[in-house]
């Protein structure tokens, strides 16, 4: 007894002093267990393009909560600058039945289909499969893409976008972001760079990311949407390593570095990095000829009728794929290495000049593109333009091939010096990286045994293996509403999961 009490006498301070040593790693383990449990519920989102805001959407229409954390000062990435429209077939827009969406999108693949073949059957059959439910959902979400354009490399009109005056990224973007910002399930962080991905040996535990220059740290499962790396002009920067043969090419991206490295550190493994597609199209600003940051000339000013051409010449069917139409172009003198750019024209009649009304004046606001005549052309630029009328207004067959004229209606009879046009100037900047981390059908992210990281997935242009060696335009929305939706649903029964 004494003895027992003597020991308790002893052992009280000890028992006092250990407390006090342990008492503060263990209130703070007490509050991250409890924080943890409590974030548990809610899925990380990385990047508020299309494909991120598509994810936040989908968990939170299942309701579970969303942090969403963006690099920027304001949300949208690269997606509120589409302007041509996203895909989709067959929808009640379309005219006829158009059932050749897959075909197509496996045929622009190109050589790359050699590889990983059944995985990528799977995943285009994913995109086209799904593209009119996402049509289908932008519209119930509010979005009019009632309006439908061919563009190249599709052998049917599937391309959408409003018949208002707002571009069609900015006005999904800001419909969706409207709808998030109301529910009090979205959470959204900007200026917030994710740094590092946290893991443990089987499950991805958050994302630890800099905000004003702090370390924060967020718990939860991770849906990557963070976007490509076609503005990533650093010189050592993920363009320069993997083509630097374009790395002097201007670009139609912000300037961004590229985030699959973070995900690669994780375990993801990369795919068909080195296709890089250059659009064939950005406009020289007459003003600002040496800005390596451009302008997009909308597919859809070749689409609706416009024509290129080099010293007055055609030189290619302008419905072709971007990669041919681009080929082309390359195969014209350059006239400025820093950029590297081309001296093309793209010119369109009244008509061609009227579907496109809402995106050619804005041009014209911003001086990149001008009325004028075609006496302003290059001179062998009006017997170009009356062989091309006649395709474009008779059964003529086009030299080039060219079978859809869009709205150009201009006779050649009725061509002379004098005749309206609208002109632009354009050369080919890097627009879109095709590769990206590998995911399954249900964009999970794969680690080098092709096993899906569980906790993970990634959706939209920071993923590779859905457009092979090449992108059909209108088809990146696409890919970020429709696997941005499928990661959302499978973060959701990943979270179910882990309640029960
Ligand atoms: C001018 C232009 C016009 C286009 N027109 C069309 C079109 O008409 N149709 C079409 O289908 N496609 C078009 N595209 C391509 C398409 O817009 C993009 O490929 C697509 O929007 C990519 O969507 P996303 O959600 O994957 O990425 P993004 O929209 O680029 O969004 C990614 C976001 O992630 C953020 N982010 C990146 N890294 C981090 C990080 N570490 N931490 C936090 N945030 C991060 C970025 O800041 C960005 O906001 C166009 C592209 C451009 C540039
Ligand atoms: C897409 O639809 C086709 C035709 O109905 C079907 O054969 C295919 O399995 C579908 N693919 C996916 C990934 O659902």
């Amino acid at each position: 007894m004494k003895l027992r009490k003597s020991l308790l006498i002893v052992c009280f301070p000890i028992f006092i002093g250990f407390a006090f040593m342990f008492w503060k790693p263990l209130r703070a383990s007490i509050r991250k267990y409890t924080m943890t449990t409590t974030t548990d519920k809610q899925v990380i989102v990385v990047g508020s393009g299309l494909a991120g805001l598509s994810a936040a959407s989908r968990l939170i229409a299942l309701g579970i909560s969303v942090h969403l954390l963006e690099r920027s000062a304001k949300p949208g990435g690269n997606s509120i600058k589409a302007s041509s429209g996203i895909n989709g077939a067959p929808t009640k827009y379309q005219p006829g039945t158009d059932t050749f969406f897959y075909e197509d999108t496996w045929k622009s693949a190109g050589s790359a289909i050699s590889t990983y073949s059944d995985e990528r059957r799977s995943l285009i059959s994913t995109l086209t499969n799904e593209s009119s439910s996402a049509i289908e959902w932008l519209v119930k979400e509010g979005v009019d893409l009632s309006v439908v354009a061919q563009l190249g490399g599709h052998s049917f009109p599937r391309t959408h976008r409003g018949a208002g005056n707002m571009p069609p990224g900015a006005s999904i973007i800001l419909t969706l972001l409207k709808k998030l910002n109301s529910n009090p399930l979205f959470h959204l962080t900007t200026s917030a760079v994710v740094t590092k991905i946290l893991r443990t040996e089987s499950v991805i535990k958050g994302v630890e990311y800099n905000q004003n220059s702090k370390m924060e740290i967020l718990n939860g499962p991770v849906i990557f949407a963070s976007g490509g790396f076609a503005g990533d002009t650093n010189a050592n920067g993920m363009l320069a390593k993997y083509r630097p043969d374009i790395a002097s090419f201007p670009s139609t991206n912000e300037h961004r570095e590229g985030s699959q490295p973070l995900l690669t550190a994780s375990g993801a493994q990369l795919i068909d990095m080195e296709y890089i597609q250059i659009h064939p199209t950005s406009f020289v600003d007459p003003n600002d000829l040496s800005n390596p940051v451009k302008f997009l000339a909308a597919e859809m000013l070749r689409g609706e009728g416009g024509v290129l051409l080099h010293d007055g010449e055609r030189f290619v069917n302008e419905m072709e794929t971007r990669k041919i139409v681009t080929e082309a172009i390359l195969l014209t003198p350059s006239n400025s290495d820093t950029p590297r750019q081309y001296d093309i024209q793209i010119v369109m009649d009244e008509s061609a000049y009227l579907a496109a009304k809402s995106h050619v004046d804005f041009y014209i606001f911003k001086k990149l593109m001008r009325k004028s005549t075609i006496s302003a052309l290059h001179p062998s630029a009006f017997s170009t333009l009356k062989i091309y009328a006649s395709s474009a207004t008779s059964s003529a067959p086009d030299l080039l091939g060219r079978t859809s004229f869009g709205h150009w209606k201009l006779l050649p009879e009725n061509i002379t010096p004098e005749t309206v046009v609208y002109i632009g100037t354009v050369t080919p900047a890097i627009h879109f990286t095709m590769g990206g981390v590998r995911i399954n059908s249900k964009s999970q992210v794969l680690d080098n045994n092709d096993i899906p990281i569980d906790g993970l997935w990634a959706a939209g242009e920071v993923t590779g293996g859905v457009h092979g060696a090449n992108r059909l335009g209108g088809s990146s929305l696409l890919e970020g509403a429709v696997f941005g939706r499928i990661a959302g649903r499978e973060a959701a029964k990943f979270i179910g999961k882990m309640r029960d």
